[in-house]
């Protein structure tokens, strides 16, 4: 977003860290997001949108789904490729997540401690062990290891400094050596228990009697592999073509953590791509090429995107590669997040699902008659973890505005796209106000704001990331103007009355393009 009146900046204020925690306290205050339950203290992991949050996640979910079903991308041949859409049930025959392997296999290591009833992941612990062989060793988690581990050198480290340590990931250590470390929140040594493997499916029970143990969904990518005969006997696709799926997610995760990033209950929007397998490289290339272009297209800072390569050692066990698109959300930096994971499944799914249910999902090319089992590309990113990207690149600090920052947000991701503030309430002019909101609102997200002081709702503004305010004023009934406030330079010009909607089309549209 550079280049245009609109996103030109008048200060210095890109370069102010942001913290999580004004993130966090803005999305209660203004309406993004609250505490499930909030008003019982809370459900750990689990996390409620509110007015405004709603908006944001479904611009951002609206904009995935243009990308992907209404529009999808052109293909290495200058044709669109087919992608078609799909809504399946959350719960499913639970042989569907025995034949994925979830029920057997989707467990993370985990370790309790004893002392303080905490439970960590396993691989989120680095332990810091003094390199003259002495005891304790210190446990830190992995997203704010130097921080915690000074502390903990300061309280238990026997005058040390942190560079008389080594640091070790806990996996790497043999349990016989876990007396010698203080957990990252205990008092004492020895309290840390043995890994262990815990499921992160949510069971439920379904049936009149409830006899039938079944599922939630730990991912929608299983929805879209059981519906591949389905789609492929009903809809006009031929391979290679996509199917697409937004929705609810739901991992009993054993540490959730850091607001909305690693939740209990999220959303997800995966795309599976079914290709044959001498074709799977060429289109597992081209994945990554539109999936850096989208997410470079809804406001985030290139510098804070990578694309990342996962090493041999990091790779699931059904897929031959995969890269990450990684974001350095303010509890990473200098490190990254991961928002998305585009990987080559090859056949296994589609294999195991045959296997499991006894119906053939091979494809008969109609062209060669060749049969087999198409090869998997699967573009799966988190919609919510993509919302507190969107939040947090938006987060502008500016002490020289009222609300000292404003959200920068990508007008297709803003969820009010211009208030309409009558100076007062007199005057004529909330009349005027309400039929300018009454001809846009059909066009645009708008809200008109009629009560409270100018500065104070041009600051509430700032805050909820509208890119435009129009003003009517004394003026306005004279001459049939308005005065537009834009967001980013907070400077101000006049405007015919009359061509305010046919402005703030003309003008979201340069504002978007950037
Ligand atoms: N079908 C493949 C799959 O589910 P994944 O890497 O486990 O892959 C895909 O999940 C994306 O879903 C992640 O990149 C992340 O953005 C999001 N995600 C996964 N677990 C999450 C959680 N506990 N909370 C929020 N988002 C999560």
């Amino acid at each position: 977003m550079s280049g245009n009146l609109n996103s030109q900046t008048t200060q210095e204020h890109t370069s102010h860290k942001v913290d999580m925690k004004d993130i966090v306290s803005l999305c209660k205050r203004r309406g993004f997001i609250f505490q499930a339950s909030d008003i019982y203290g809370g459900i750990n992991g689990f996390w409620d949108y509110g007015p405004l949050g709603v908006e944001l996640k479904n611009n951002l979910r609206d904009w995935w789904w243009e990308s992907m079903v209404k529009c999808p991308p052109i293909g290495p041949d200058g044709e669109p490729v087919q992608i078609v859409g799909l809504d399946s049930a959350i719960i499913q025959n639970p042989r569907v997540w025995e034949a994925s392997g979830h029920v057997g296999g989707f467990t993370d290591p985990m370790v309790d401690c004893k002392e303080t009833k905490l439970r960590y992941r396993a691989d989120h612990l680095v332990i810091f062990i003094p390199k003259d062989s002495s005891e304790p060793w210190l446990a830190a988690p992995k997203d704010d290891e130097e921080n915690i581990a000074e502390k903990r050198i300061k309280k238990f480290g026997k005058g040390k400094s942190l560079s008389a340590y080594e640091t070790k990931d806990l996996t790497a250590i043999a349990v016989q050596d876990f007396d010698k470390i203080i957990g990252p929140d205990a008092s004492k040594p020895g309290t840390l228990t043995e890994p262990r493997a815990f499921n992160l499916l949510f069971e439920s029970k379904t049936g009149a009697t409830q006899d039938t143990t079944v599922y939630l969904r730990g991912e929608t990518a299983q929805g879209i592999f059981v519906n591949y005969k389905n789609t492929l006997d009903s809809a006009r696709v031929r391979v290679p073509f996509g199917i697409a799926q937004i929705g609810k997610a739901f991992r009993n995760e054993v540490n959730p953590r850091n607001f909305i990033f690693r939740s209990r209950e999220f959303e997800q929007m995966e795309m599976e791509w079914f290709c044959h397998p001498s074709e799977a490289d060429k289109w597992f290339d081209f994945w990554i090429e539109q999936r850096k272009k989208w997410w470079l297209s809804i406001g985030v800072n290139p510098d804070d995107i990578i694309f990342r390569r996962h090493g041999d050692d990091e790779l699931v066990f059904y897929s031959k590669k995969t890269f990450d698109v990684e974001y350095r959300f303010p509890f990473t930096d200098p490190g990254f997040g991961e928002l998305e994971g585009i990987a080559y499944r090859t056949d296994y799914d589609l294999n195991q699902h045959q296997e499991y249910s006894g119906v053939k999902m091979e494809y008969i090319d109609p062209i060669t008659n060749e049969r087999y089992v198409p090869h998997v590309i699967e573009p799966a990113a988190g919609l919510t973890r993509g919302v507190l990207a969107v939040l947090c690149a938006a987060y502008t600090v500016d002490p020289n505005r009222p609300s000292g920052m404003f959200m920068n947000f990508h007008p297709r991701m803003a969820p009010i796209k211009a208030a309409i503030l009558p100076l007062t309430a007199k005057d004529g002019q909330p009349e005027i106000a309400r039929d300018l909101y009454m001809s846009l609102r059909n066009d645009f997200m708008i809200e008109l704001d009629i009560k409270q002081n100018i500065g104070k709702r041009y600051a509430r503004q700032d805050e909820i990331g509208t890119p435009f305010c129009f003003t009517i004023d004394n003026q306005t009934s004279e001459d049939k103007t308005v005065t537009v406030r834009h967001r980013n330079t907070m400077k101000q010009e006049r405007i015919a009355l009359s061509s305010v909607k046919s402005w703030l089309h003309e003008n979201l549209a340069i504002m978007a393009q950037g």
